[in-house]
Order: C-alpha cells, then structure tokens, then sequence
C-alpha cells in the first residue's frame, strides 16, 4: 500500500485501516480523496495481506462532513452529472469490495460522509456521531448514492424526512433507525468493537464472506435475481478448500483453518 496525500493508511493483524486525514476542512472528501479511495479499494480486492478494512475519520470531531464545499460551489450540469457518476462509481467499488469493511463513524457524519459510511458493509458509532444529509440546504440533493442507500437502510419515509428536513440525528437515534449497527461511548471502544467483529469474520472461510457479500448486494440490483446469485454462489463454495475443511473440521470435532481457496 503506497502513501497518500488525504488518507493514512495502515496494515496491522490482516486489517487495513484507513483514516481519512483532512482534519482542518472536518475530512470533507474532495476530489484528490475520492481517487485515492477508487485506487486503494482497487488494491484491496486482490491484496492477500488484506483481509477486512475499517474505514475512520482523523480526530474527535468528524468522520466526514460531506464532500468538499468549495469544489461543488461551481458546477455545471456536464460536471455535475460527471461528479455524481464518479463518488457512485468509487462507492459502488467499497460497497462490492470482496472484503469485509467497517465504517467507525466519530462525529459529524454527513452528506457525502453518511454517504460512504452507507457504502461500507457495517457503521460503527461513537456517541457523538452525528448523521445527515443536509444538502438540500445548499440546493442540491445527495449524489453519491445516498437517496438510494439510505432508504434502503432506513426505509422511505424516514429517509425522505431526513433528507428533505436536512436535519441531524444523534447516534443513538441512527442506531433505532438500523443506520448504525452498535454504538460505543469513545472512538477508541469503537475501534475495538470494529475489530472484535472482524475479528471473528476473519476466523471464517474468506471466499464464503465475499459471496455473502455479492448476494446481499445482489438484493438492491434490479437486474440480478438474488436467489439465482445466492444458488450459484451456494455451488461455487462447494468446490473450494474452505468447504473441504470446514466440514471435515466438525466431523472431526477440531476447529477448521480456512485458506481462502
Ligand atoms: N466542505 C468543505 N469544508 C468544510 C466542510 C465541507 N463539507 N464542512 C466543514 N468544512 C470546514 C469549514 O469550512 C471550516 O473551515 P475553516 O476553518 O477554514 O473556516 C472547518 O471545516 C470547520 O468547520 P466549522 O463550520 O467552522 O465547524 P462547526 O463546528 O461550526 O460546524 C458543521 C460543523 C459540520 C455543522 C459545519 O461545518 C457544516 O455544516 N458543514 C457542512 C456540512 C454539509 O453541508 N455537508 C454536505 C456537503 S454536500
């Protein structure tokens, strides 16, 4: 994993933690972020070093607190459109990585920020994360998918609230409403919640996990039946490794040791 100018990075137990490090603009993502991700993500899928990512923002006060105003304060319809096209595109590579990934969401968390921690496969609060899509107070709407996500998550009318109000919910309330999965007192019980839960993935078989993967996104895809994804999947375990040693293990009363092949 190289360096990067917006985003630390670092590999530690198997799981790459990536913090995005913009603290004096609260981690607005802007354009150079949103690359460094796209690269990053694409890295991660055939990294054997990497086996989960927990996705942070640096410092107390914010994970993201939305894309970077000063680059959408002059956009034409072409970029507009161009600019949307793009953060849903780098979204849709996280939210399809083959590996598991954990938002931990400390503070703000809103616009584009609520928007990526959507994209990730698990949120993880602090209590004083705060969740929005407040772009209607700038006259736009959500572009990186969050009109799409966020009902999915939380349901229509809710999310039409949210959107439309551009009001912020507190931690607890995003909790009551399944946009987070647990929420933790401090940042750092967070983290440990993050790899506690990872922790115990990465003891599964790695191929089972990405096709859990596949098959719940296959879900939201209008084009893909998600029952034929789940059958061809279910077959295609059957001829790994994994599957070998996952059943041999229990007949034989021992704990498996799953390669990912
Ligand atoms: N894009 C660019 N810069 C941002 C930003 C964003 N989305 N959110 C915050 N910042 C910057 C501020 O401009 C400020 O920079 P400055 O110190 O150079 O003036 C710095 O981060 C700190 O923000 P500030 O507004 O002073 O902090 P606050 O505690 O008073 O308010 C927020 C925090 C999050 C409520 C407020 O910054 C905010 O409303 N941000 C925009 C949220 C938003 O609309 N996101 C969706 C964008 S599409």
């Amino acid at each position: 994993m190289g360096d990067f100018h917006t985003i630390l990075t670092e590999i530690k137990n198997g799981v790459l933690y990536l913090t995005i490090n913009r603290e004096p603009s609260l981690n607005a993502l802007n354009f150079n972020t949103l690359e460094e991700l796209r690269t990053i993500f694409d890295e991660v899928v055939d990294n054997k070093e990497i086996k989960a990512v927990i996705l942070t923002g640096a410092g107390e006060k914010a994970f993201v607190a939305g894309a970077d105003i000063r680059e959408i304060a002059d956009l034409n319809e072409v970029n507009a459109r161009k600019f949307a096209e793009n953060g849903q595109e780098i979204f849709s590579m996280i939210e399809n990585c083959n590996k598991p990934v954990i938002a931990v969401t400390n503070g703000y968390t809103l616009g584009g920020g609520c928007e990526l921690a959507m994209a990730c496969h698990m949120r993880i609060a602090t209590a004083n994360a705060k969740f929005g899509q407040p772009e209607v107070n700038l006259g736009i709407i959500p572009g990186y998918g969050g009109t799409q996500r966020l009902t999915i998550l939380i349901g229509r009318g809710k999310a039409n609230e949210l959107m439309m109000t551009g009001n912020l919910i507190d931690a607890q309330e995003a909790k009551e409403l399944g946009l987070v999965n647990h929420v933790l007192p401090t940042k750092e019980e967070a983290m440990a919640k993050a790899e506690s839960i990872l922790k115990t993935i990465m003891e599964k078989a790695p191929l089972a996990i990405g096709m859990i993967i596949d098959c719940v996104n296959a879900v939201y895809l209008s084009e893909e039946n998600g029952y034929q994804t789940e059958a061809n999947s279910f077959a295609r375990c059957v001829k790994s490794g994994d599957y070998v040693e996952g059943t041999s293990a229990f007949l034989e009363k021992r704990k498996p040791v799953f390669r990912g092949e």
